[in-house]
């Protein structure tokens, strides 16, 4: 079998000299003679919370590569803990997805197992495998255990939006709130609500890039670590069939990450995701395309943060394939996985064990769990909602518009006793694009004002250019393009603007004549807003980031160059 690493290691000459001398250190010789080298490219980092525990992951890795006779390389690869980075961590995942890229593809590299976990890791890491095209698998690092707080479930974010709101009410204290900080995080893992790393993981499940039947193994369980020694295994047998992306991935692989983003009731953010990684396929897929798809797909997994439980939950109460089985039907059963079979063969032993965390398809959580896909004079190219974490009576709505230009804007303003605001008030949020913030950070779900929140309101409806994190809910419009910064009409919005949102008609309109909307011009304060910085990535980044609906990729990242490199380095 030839292999890539061969272009590094094969032959006697002066250059196969270098790169196999300086990789010896203590390895025989014959490691570099027709054994795939297969890289673990680990995101693991102290500064990644949700990661940290990769490294652990990253040695059944290496086994299982070993027994199968390849040779397993750690690499680490940027990482990115969406608690922790600033503006946000999406300002980032291009960079991550870039960097990635470039080292597997300047590496002899012939297969990678790539370990992700916290948001945007996995996105990043199957943007880079989709581009570079080298035989690929994910190892999702699984969600934390369980979390508890005075007796009741506390789901990681989600808690956070629920106690912080009650804090505001006046119904919690500070005190108790401070509290169950330490009874949310309880184990090693990322968030165990549905937010954006359990979606994200299950998600590239189905899109095919893991062994089936891994994802949503929590962190701490060891069937976690010995589904990574059996990824490792796979990886060698990969290489040797030559199964890349590219050979695997097709629009139908998107349509079952389409219908169990909406089975699982997922995160918004998948949305974005998707998008870009299917950009670095060259496959059509369009916004148009989750709605027609999932939009009308029953939610069934009871999980926060539009249902009750948690994770955990879900993987004792029979796991993700428990829930696809109930939707089988909707799967195409010829996109194939990592191990060469289609994803519906994996279904057959499926079962659900526990019908309130998983419900049957007759009686779903949501009959609709779908992302609905909206469109008018306010987002001429598509802005997004999810309807399961949305107020029933708020999806047929008329209400004032009240602007705010920036997240900063927002804060020193929407508490003040004096604004002007009532229930039925829509609460425009703009600057938080992927050029206006910069990053599209996830700041849709703007808290409502206190004076509302104290008469006993609980949402309202909300749009913005930005991302709402995937454990948040309400009825926020959001991923509104274009984004205010690139020009769009949510720049012209003013305070006193009546906005109809309709989402059975899939609308969103700014009820303002067409006449006096083009003669109007953003004002001074939006503009002054988007002051763009002047070098490195975020210059870059202003300069190239296509809008939400196309992923929020740069245009330059788009596609793939493949992974030959045909000049030597010395
Ligand atoms: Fe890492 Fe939620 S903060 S997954």
């Amino acid at each position: 079998m030839s292999l890539r690493s061969d272009q590094w290691y094969a032959g006697s000459d002066r250059n196969a000299y270098i790169h196999r001398a300086w990789m010896r250190r203590g390895v025989p010789g014959d490691a570099f003679d027709g054994r795939p080298q297969i890289a673990i490219a680990n995101t693991a980092s102290d500064l990644s919370p949700c990661n940290r525990h990769l490294s652990e992951v990253a040695r059944s890795v290496r086994d299982g590569v070993h027994e199968a006779g390849g040779i397993p390389l750690e690499l680490p690869v940027m990482s990115l803990g969406e608690t922790q980075v600033r503006p946000t961590a999406m300002l980032w995942r291009n960079l991550a997805a870039m960097e990635t890229e470039e080292m597997l593809r300047a590496n002899p590299i012939d297969g990678v197992v790539l370990l992700g976990g916290c948001d945007k890791t996995i996105p990043a890491l199957l943007m880079a495998a989709a581009s570079v095209d080298l035989p690929a698998v994910v190892v999702p690092g699984g969600p934390m255990l369980n979390g508890t707080f005075r007796g009741e479930l506390l789901g990681c974010g989600t808690g956070v939006w629920k106690l912080s709101e009650e804090v505001r009410a006046g119904t919690l204290t500070q005190e108790q709130f401070v509290k169950s900080e330490s009874a949310m995080i309880r184990s090693r893992g990322h968030c165990n609500t549905m937010g954006t790393a359990s979606t994200m993981a299950l998600v590239a499940e189905a899109l095919g890039m893991v062994v089936p039947g891994l994802a949503g193994t929590p962190a701490p369980d060891s069937r976690l670590l010995e589904a990574a020694h059996g990824t490792g295994r796979l990886a060698v047998e990969m290489v040797a069939s030559g199964r890349t992306p590219s050979t695997f991935l097709t629009e139908g692989s998107f349509r079952n990450a389409i219908v169990a983003l909406a089975a699982i009731g997922g995160s918004t953010n998948a949305v974005v995701h998707l998008l870009a990684i299917a950009g670095r396929l060259g496959i059509e897929l369009t916004l148009d395309d989750f709605d027609r798809i999932g939009s009308r797909v029953p939610a069934l997994a009871d999980l926060q943060p539009a249902g009750r439980f948690l994770m955990e939950d879900l993987h004792r109460a029979g796991g993700f394939h428990a829930v696809l089985r109930e939707v089988r039907d909707l799967l195409d059963s010829e996109a194939a996985t990592v191990t060469g079979r289609p994803l519906t063969d994996y279904l057959d032993e499926a079962e659900i064990w526990d019908r309130e965390v998983i419900r049957i398809r007759e009686k779903p959580l949501v009959a609709e769990g779908g992302i609905a896909v909206l469109r008018g004079n306010l987002a001429p190219d598509g802005a997004v909602i999810k309807p399961a974490a949305a107020s029933e009576h708020l999806l047929q709505h008329r209400g004032r518009a009240v602007v705010f230009d920036s997240i900063e804007d927002f804060r020193a303003r929407i508490d003040d006793p004096d604004l002007d605001v009532d229930a039925d008030s829509v609460l425009v949020l703009r600057g938080c694009g992927p050029k206006g913030y910069p990053g599209m950070p996830e700041v849709s779900n703007m808290p409502l004002p206190k004076k509302l929140l104290a008469q006993g309101v609980r949402d309202m409806v909300r749009v913005c250019d930005g991302r709402m994190s995937g454990t948040a809910y309400g009825t926020v419009v959001l991923h509104v393009s274009p984004e205010a910064a690139a020009g769009g009409p949510l720049s012209l919005v003013r305070t006193g603007d009546v906005i109809s949102l309709d989402v059975a008609a899939r609308r969103i309109e700014l009820d303002v004549p067409r006449d006096e909307l083009a003669a109007r011009t953003p004002n001074q304060a939006t503009l002054d807003g988007y002051a763009a910085p002047k070098r490195g990535w975020e210059r870059l980044y202003i300069d190239h980031v296509n809008q939400a609906d196309r992923g929020a990729d740069l245009d330059f990242l788009v596609g793939s160059s493949g992974s030959e490199v045909s000049r030597e380095s010395h």
